[in-house]
């Protein structure tokens, strides 16, 4: 029995490839070194930094796949580091780890992913009713599962680094925002409590959603499981088309349009998806804002809006000044130095 388990939990030399290098170039450095029963690649450099290679880079913090800082490509395939296990290699196969391809190089494995943080920045943050008090937000179970799966998201960027509309053209990175970000428009495209109505014609005009072409090799890299493409990417894009190219949609939208400013906000309220009770006075749909089907119910094509006029105005253009954003809690101390938001003047509360 003792043998057994010193047999059992005894090293073995393994072939590894690591990508050493910088900014202006690198290659890759071949290395063999000691892997123990249970471990993961990100023990493996780990082991390299502390016996063969000290100055080598790598970023983590977890090593429990939640943090999203290991992300790195293993053979090839966008990974985090610290939930790969060498068990899952053939014995005799060498390991090459190389850092994200579409993202610049800092040096080694780390690269600089601050093209999410400038697409996190631009996206519009929630908006909550204006005028209610916080303690009236109140979601239904339905609505807050409906948009539990975007949350999961551990900020890994495996799905912004897999996805060819940037990793293959550099030139799309200005103009597109990435799964990431698609799914975050569609989490608040959702959210009954986010009053902003434009999430759609955002994700289509701002965070260039038409770029995407469904091949799904986003959702094939999440290490969360989300359905990034099923779940979130194709239904906005479904709603973009009914909204836009349906002509029943356009004309009802033309007939019932009503004038801005109609209607007060409520002091209390109770939300949910089938009954959106939440800004009497404005023209209200009476039920979910997409059905079980995944389409929008009868009563989209009819209003201009899903809730009431955004707390920023129709006039806004985005991206909008980090400066003028507020995320103090509704019934919290108002803040003395108002800045006023763009479109209304108004200085409203917003609650990332
Ligand atoms: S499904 Fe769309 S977002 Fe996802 S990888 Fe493909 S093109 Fe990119
Ligand atoms: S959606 Fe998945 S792959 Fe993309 S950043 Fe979030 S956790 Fe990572
Ligand atoms: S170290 Fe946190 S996800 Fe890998």
């Amino acid at each position: 029995m003792g043998a057994h388990t010193k047999a059992s939990t005894r090293g073995t030399v393994r072939k590894f490839k690591v990508w050493r290098g910088d900014a202006q170039g690198g290659s890759l450095e071949d290395f063999e070194v000691e892997v123990n029963e249970g471990e993961v690649v990100l023990d493996i450099i780990h082991r390299l930094q502390a016996t063969q290679a000290p100055d080598l880079a790598v970023r983590w913090n977890c090593k429990a796949g939640k943090c999203g800082s290991c992300s790195m490509e293993i053979n090839g395939k966008p990974r985090l580091g610290c939930m790969t296990r060498m068990a899952s290699f053939e014995p005799d196969e060498v390991v090459t780890v190389t850092p994200l391809r579409t993202f610049p190089v800092i040096r080694d494995l780390v690269t600089d992913v601050s093209f999410n943080y400038e697409k996190a920045r631009e996206t519009p943050a929630f908006a909550p009713p204006p005028g209610v008090p916080g303690r009236d937000y109140r979601m239904q179970q339905v609505d807050v599962e409906r948009s539990q799966e975007f949350r999961k998201c551990i900020e890994c960027f495996l799905c912004q680094n897999t996805c060819h509309v940037v990793r293959d053209h550099e030139e799309n990175k200005e103009a597109f925002a990435g799964p990431r970000y698609f799914i975050r428009a569609a989490e608040l495209d959702m959210h009954p409590l986010d009053v902003r109505t434009d999430r759609k014609e955002y994700a289509q005009n701002e965070q260039g959603l038409g770029f995407c072409n469904i091949t799904k090799c986003c959702t094939e890299v999440c290490p969360e499981h989300i359905k990034i493409t099923d779940n979130g990417i194709i239904p906005m894009k479904e709603r973009v088309v009914d909204r836009r190219f349906d002509p029943i949609v356009f004309l009802g939208r033309k007939i019932f349009r009503r004038p801005e400013g109609e209607g007060t906000a409520p002091t209390t309220a109770t939300y949910s998806s089938p009954t959106w009770t939440h800004h009497a006075g404005e023209p209200q749909p009476l039920a979910a804002a997409v059905g079980e089907d995944g389409r929008m119910p009868i009563t989209e094509i009819t209003f201009d809006r899903a809730g009431a006029a955004s707390p920023f105005g129709d006039d806004i253009e985005f991206p909008v000044d980090p400066k003028s954003l507020r995320y103090n809690h509704p019934e919290g101390v108002p803040p003395t130095d108002e800045v006023p938001h763009p479109g209304t003047g108004a200085t409203p509360d917003v609650q990332g």
